[in-house]
């Protein structure tokens, strides 16, 4: 059966995606399998063919310099590009191996829906509401799962009155503040808020990456623990592994650029603990309607109070990403967590 791997894409997530993409290449079962990798540029062209095609069987460059993909990005021009139909049809199994809005989002999910193709990860309610930071919290709040205090805020609204919408949200919340846009990942739009005046800064900042934001009481030195769940009816929990941060605010950089962040897997955390976030893990997938995987993110202060923070239907995937890693204490290797995510998708 042939893999269509779809990778790269329009969202500030792109390289991350493209690091995800080789890393499944690299591991999936070509005894059973052929891979068509599929690269979308950031303008949105689709881009196959012999140049793409030949890369994960003959060992893909996963060293891949930016000159061979500045190459790719321009290879438009030499006739690589494909509309969605000339490589998707119902006898394929897409692997969407893309971030955020338009890969992570439901919208591309749609596309495979409306031309039967089968595809590995959530559906596109799921992959909407989960990268939807507003609708997400409406859900998690009937769930009973806790969540910090938060507020949503329209452009249209802050635009016709500024001032009144801050005195909302610092009466209600008091500072320090998160503001984040409501759709997007990777920490792109998001800053914390000390004062009133950085409040204005931080809400003007994430307005420009959508016209919905989320304000969020922020957490002072609380640790990040995230869990891997995985399947459709039947969803399996991973060990919860931890964030170990230099720093409090787990941003671009150090997510992707600094790798000053340590992964403490399983994180050290007590029996009653971990049962409790795997519940709350499992309650988040279900409400969401969450199927094939998703990685759900938790916050824990010293207190040992618990917040779901979001949650990831198509999260970071190289072997050093957290939701394999997981799975990994969890005994299930890599290859093993591609072959099962392969298989949820056809069943
Ligand atoms: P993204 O979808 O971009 O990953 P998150 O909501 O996970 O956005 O926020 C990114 C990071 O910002 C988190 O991993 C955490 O380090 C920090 N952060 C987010 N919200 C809060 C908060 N309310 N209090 C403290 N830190 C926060
Ligand atoms: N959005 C990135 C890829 C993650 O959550 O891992
Ligand atoms: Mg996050």
């Amino acid at each position: 059966m042939e893999i269509v791997l779809i990778y790269g894409g329009k969202s500030a997530e792109h390289e991350i995606s493209v690091l995800t993409a080789q890393a499944i290449a690299k591991n999936i079962d070509y005894m059973k399998y052929t891979v068509q990798p599929v690269y979308i540029t950031q303008q949105g062209d689709w881009l196959a063919g012999p140049k793409l095609n030949k890369l994960p069987q003959m060992g893909w460059d996963f060293n891949l310099s930016p000159a061979d993909h500045a190459e790719f990005k321009e290879a438009n021009s030499t006739g690589l590009s494909v509309v969605p139909t000339d490589v998707l049809n119902a006898s394929t199994i897409v692997f969407p191996a893309l971030h955020g809005p338009n890969g992570e989002d439901g919208t591309i999910q749609g596309l495979f829906e409306s031309l039967n193709v089968p595809y590995v990860g959530a559906g596109v309610l799921a992959s909407a509401t989960a990268m939807d930071k507003i609708i997400s919290k409406y859900l998690f709040e009937k769930a009973g799962i806790p969540q910090l205090p938060y507020h949503a805020l329209r452009a249209a609204d802050w635009e016709k009155d500024p001032e009144a919408a801050l005195d909302v949200v610092i009466n209600d919340l008091d500072l320090p503040v998160f503001v984040k846009p409501a759709n997007l990942g990777s920490s792109v739009g998001i800053s914390r808020a000390d004062s009133r005046e950085d409040l204005k800064t931080a809400i003007d900042l994430a307005l420009q990456f959508d016209r919905r934001v989320v304000l969020e009481k922020a957490l002072d030195g609380a640790r990040e623990i995230e869990l891997a769940v995985m399947g459709n009816d039947d969803p399996q929990v991973s060990v919860p592994g931890e964030l170990v941060k230099e720093q409090g605010f787990y941003d671009y950089d150090e997510k992707y650029i600094n790798n000053t962040v340590e992964m403490a897997i399983p994180a050290p955390l007590s029996k009653e603990l971990v049962s409790k976030l795997q519940d709350y893990a499992k309650a988040a997938y279900l409400i969401i309607d969450g199927s094939g995987l998703t990685r759900c993110d938790f916050f824990i202060t010293a207190d040992e109070a618990i917040y779901i923070n979001e949650v990831n239907t198509m999260p970071g995937f190289t072997q050093f990403s957290m939701y394999p890693s997981l799975w990994e204490a969890t005994g299930k290797s890599y290859s093993q967590l591609i072959a099962d995510l392969l298989e949820l998708a056809l069943s």
